[in-house]
């Protein structure tokens, strides 16, 4: 059976442009691919989620926008998104948060984060958060909105994971965990309920090793998994089914 629940992907970006269709096939056929989210990053990435979504089963969409796509019309288009995500194949307003790393202003990164989330409540909707050398606002905020969903590719202390857990989010852990140099997303692995980490791949980027570098797919998610379970001390297949129960937990609330 397949147990691979993608909780973070993109393909409608262009390096699938050539074998989309292909490889999603291939995937879910006999690439041990169950589920995978597509997270839109526009309104018009949210359209193509959307667009994959209809097409194929196990895809779903997140539609929202990115921190790093924001501009002065965003806050305006949120009407455009709050209609996207009623259309039954929405599963999270995403990928939505802060990028500091950026040059996007600070403070409207927040208002447009600030309003998806309380978008996303009214909705009775999960989020997906990209959080990038932005962990004091970002927790500031979800302290205060408190959202149900993902923090995606993780990367802040094992401290800011628990509390992010104790508010009950989840965890997303990728490819950078089988990094060389992944100390302490391998703390964060070890020290939170397995409950509360969800996996993901970010594809095409942070395809984890031995394919670092390449283009990613939900399919490589099994040395993700492997990886994990080197951590955890269990075998891979129970790391894909803890994982996968989680994903199903925060998108379809089951
Ligand atoms: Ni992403």
């Amino acid at each position: 059976m397949n147990m691979i629940f993608d909780t973070h992907a993109h393909y409608d970006d262009e390096a699938f442009d050539a074998d989309r269709d292909e490889l999603l096939e291939t995937l879910f056929s006999t690439g041990g691919v169950c589920a995978a989210v597509d997270q839109g990053t526009t309104v018009e990435t949210s359209k193509k989620a959307l667009e994959l979504a209809h097409r194929f089963d196990g895809i779903y969409a997140a539609v929202g926008i990115h921190p790093e796509c924001i501009d002065e019309n965003s806050l305006s288009e949120l009407s455009v998104i709050r209609e996207l995500a009623a259309d039954p194949q929405a599963v999270a307003i995403g990928e939505i948060g802060l990028d500091y790393y950026y040059d996007t202003p600070r403070e409207l990164q927040k208002e447009v984060f600030r309003a998806q989330i309380i978008m996303a409540n009214e909705l009775g909707m999960p989020v997906t958060i990209h959080d990038r050398e932005a962990h004091g606002d970002t927790l500031d905020i979800i302290t205060e909105l408190r959202p149900k969903g993902i923090l995606h590719c993780f990367s802040g202390s094992l401290e800011m994971a628990k509390r992010v857990v104790s508010m009950g989010m989840y965890i997303g852990i990728g490819g950078v965990v089988t990094f060389r140099n992944a100390r302490k997303t391998v703390e964060v692995a070890e020290g939170i309920p397995h409950d509360f980490i969800v996996l993901e791949t970010d594809c095409p980027y942070l395809a984890p090793v031995p394919f670092r570098g390449k283009r990613n797919d939900s399919g490589m998610i099994i040395h993700t998994a492997a990886k994990l379970a080197e951590i955890w001390g269990v075998g891979t297949e129970e790391v894909l089914r803890i994982t996968k129960a989680n994903a199903e937990k925060v998108y379809f609330g089951r």
